[in-house]
């Protein structure tokens, strides 16, 4: 039997299996816990546990907001017992497109400003994520094959053994035609915000969560490490705004399957309906006298006072 303490709380390892709840970290289960794999585990405990001895002494900013997740915000209140700041979403405060890793295709607008209202799935995995050629060619018949207008981020040199999209058949291009878009890097926000898009699927680092929630957008997640598989946790089982894209291999069918699910699908629909009462309870926390106003306006005094 192994025992882990892990934040005050004891971890029984021994037994269980990834697919097994984590004990008092609902709705995790140990294959959310953010570490690549249980080998892992021993370090990362170890880092968390040295994190947790070592008393804080200065304030903490949160990039998230209090109607997100109050109850993990007061535990670790009470853990640290240093002042709290939760002033998020961030990317609402500071200048738009001010953080732009790659040059951003702005002919996605254009082409997003032709297409019905939400009939849109936009696809982009962040930063880092990799893919090879099978994989780029199940993601393109996937998405072609459910038949719904899709903007694709395919970042340059992230199809292994490529520049970008010429592994693509040539054929491909003629059978979606107007009902693709694919970019080298979009500007998110942006199209987060177009009436056109009804669904994002990510790889759910947390600013592109907090951008889809703060646009009402439902997704579909494919985390690939770290944090993601948390965060996928939580849009799929606690604010319901997305589903889990569940099988490890990317197969076009099951692609079809999961993007008809979001856009078309009546269990779509209430994401979509769950992710605009989201959307309305982040923008409270924004406004005058919300949490995340309150808490900016509380950072401000404590800089001030210095
Ligand atoms: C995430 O968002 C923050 C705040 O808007 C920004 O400063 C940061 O550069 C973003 N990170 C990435 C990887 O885009």
């Amino acid at each position: 039997m192994e025992l882990w303490i892990l934040n005050g709380i004891i971890l029984w390892i021994a037994g269980s299996t990834l697919h097994d709840p984590v004990p008092e970290l609902h709705p995790l289960r140990f294959k959310d816990l953010p570490i690549s794999r249980l080998g892992d585990l021993e370090v990362f405990l170890q880092v968390l546990a040295n994190m947790y001895k070592k008393k804080f002494s200065s304030p903490i900013i949160w990039n998230t907001m209090d109607c997100l997740e109050q109850s993990s915000l007061t535990q670790q209140q009470q853990q640290f017992q240093v002042p709290f700041f939760p002033i998020g979403p961030l990317h609402k405060l500071a200048p738009p497109s001010s953080s732009s890793l790659l040059e951003e295709d702005g002919s996605c607008i254009t082409w997003l400003d032709k297409q019905s209202p939400k009939s849109v799935i936009y696809v982009s995995w962040g930063s880092l994520a990799c893919m090879d050629a099978k994989d780029l060619a199940e993601v393109a018949w996937g998405l072609a094959n459910s038949n719904q207008p899709f903007l694709w981020v395919v970042r340059p040199s992230s199809v292994r053994g490529s520049q970008w999209i010429e592994q693509l058949p040539e054929t491909y291009m003629d059978t979606v035609g107007e009902r693709c878009h694919i970019v080298k890097w979009a500007p998110q926000k942006e199209v987060l915000r177009h009436r056109a898009v009804g669904g994002f699927w990510s790889h759910c680092g947390w600013n592109s969560t907090l951008e889809s929630i703060s646009e009402g957008v439902p997704m579909i997640c494919r985390p690939y490490s770290g944090d993601q598989r948390v965060n996928t946790r939580y849009i799929s089982h606690v604010w319901k705004v997305g589903l889990e894209f569940e099988s490890d291999e990317l197969e076009r069918v099951e692609i079809e399957r999961a993007v008809r699910r979001l856009m078309v699908d009546g269990e779509g629909e209430e994401m979509r309906q769950k992710a605009m009462e989201l959307k309305e309870k982040v923008e409270i926390c924004r406004s005058e006298g919300g949490s995340s106003n309150r808490a900016l306006k509380e950072l401000v005094e404590y800089i001030s006072s210095f």
